[in-house]
């Protein structure tokens, strides 16, 4: 079977697909420095699976590290998740998102090419999309980000279209995920941010483990059903399967975006009430200003993904709580 380069593979959205790739039957090489992440989620990864992989400990930066990588292996398809990604730290350190995003991607491609390796898969972001463009969101739609985050993810995206057109033996997917939530059923892979987490879930998670105290929603003002911000949430083994979907339709891709979400939106609140009743514990929460940044509501149109990859998630909003919920109480 093929061997696929996964970087980033010790992630949160690299080492599910890491898990479903190996149960799909791919060998899989792992290159990861572990700067949001441990080598506690390698060994996850072979428990769930049963399976072994091969793992590199090192920066996507140095061409050296990677060049070793394909003399001594034939890689089919590199699947690219290594990157910084909090939005907010982005806005405070540019330069360094820009360094690591940018140069990482560049030092890859340079290397793929030298070593005649034209399959990328690529992790995007909704957050390419510019603010304000009629929902739900097509891959065509205006890409204008906000913030350096974005804007490196953008970056990559129009450097690899112009790689794509320098040549076209090169087979590039971009996918886009919307807002990637929820674990592993079997309770061993999680999100686990380092330090206070910024996102919605992984807050909440840690509110009814009692390492925070209450929720602060930002904002309850703005134009939706319960005045607080409505996002596109997807199971992240959803999202894994999104890109088994992506790789088994590579061959001959061209360059081509897919949105990978469910369609559907939900506010804080309900995600609130959801978690609550996932987790039989009230959730307490209060209402504070808006965050810097914030949109009011985001979700993407998958017909795409559904007609050209048959990809459709699956997994419901009760199996993403109840998966983070099943994960809080086994992570260490
Ligand atoms: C979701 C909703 C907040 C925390 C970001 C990135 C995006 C992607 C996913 C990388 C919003 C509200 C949140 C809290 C809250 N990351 N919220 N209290 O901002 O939609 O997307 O993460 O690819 O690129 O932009 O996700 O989880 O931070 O927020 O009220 O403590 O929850 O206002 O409405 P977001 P989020």
């Amino acid at each position: 079977m093929e061997r696929i380069l996964v970087t980033g593979g010790a992630g949160y959205i690299g080492s599910h697909t890491v898990v479903e790739l190996l149960t799909a039957g791919y060998d899989v090489t792992v290159i990861d420095n572990f700067s949001n992440s441990g080598p506690d989620a390698l060994k996850r990864i072979k428990a769930i699976t049963g399976k072994d992989f091969d793992f590199v400990q090192g920066d996507v930066r140095d061409q050296g590290v990677l060049q070793k990588i394909f003399n001594s292996q034939n890689i089919y398809a590199v699947i690219h998740f290594a990157g910084f990604k909090a939005v907010g730290e982005s806005v405070k350190e540019p330069l360094s998102y820009y360094n690591n995003n940018l140069f990482s991607a560049i030092a890859l491609l340079e290397v793929m090419k030298k070593n005649n390796c034209k399959n990328f898969l690529f992790s995007s972001s909704a957050t390419v999309y510019k603010d304000g463009e009629t929902l739900p969101l097509i891959e065509d739609c205006v890409l204008q980000p906000k913030n350096p985050y974005g804007m490196t993810k953008l970056m990559i995206e129009m450097l690899l279209k112009d790689l794509y057109v320098s040549d076209k033996h090169w087979n590039i997917a971009i996918l886009r995920y919307f807002n990637p939530i929820g674990a592993h059923k079997s309770g061993l892979l999680g999100e686990e941010p380092n330090g206070i987490p910024n996102n919605l879930l992984p807050y909440i998670a840690n509110v009814a483990t009692g390492k925070s105290a209450e929720l602060k929603v930002y904002g309850n003002d703005y134009p939706t059903s319960d005045g607080t911000g409505k996002r596109d949430y997807i199971h992240v083994v959803d999202l894994a399967l999104g890109h088994l979907a992506a790789l088994k339709k590579i061959e001959g891709m061209g360059y081509d975006a897919y949105n990978l979400g469910t369609g559907k939106s939900y506010s804080v609140l309900e995600i609130v009430a959801e978690y609550e009743s996932a987790c039989g514990k009230k959730i307490p929460y209060s209402i504070v200003g808006r965050r810097e940044g914030d949109i009011a509501e985001c979700f993407a149109d998958c017909t795409k993904a559904e007609k050209l990859l048959g990809f459709k998630a699956a997994k419901s909003l009760a199996d993403m709580c109840n998966d983070t919920v099943n994960y809080s109480k086994t992570k260490r």
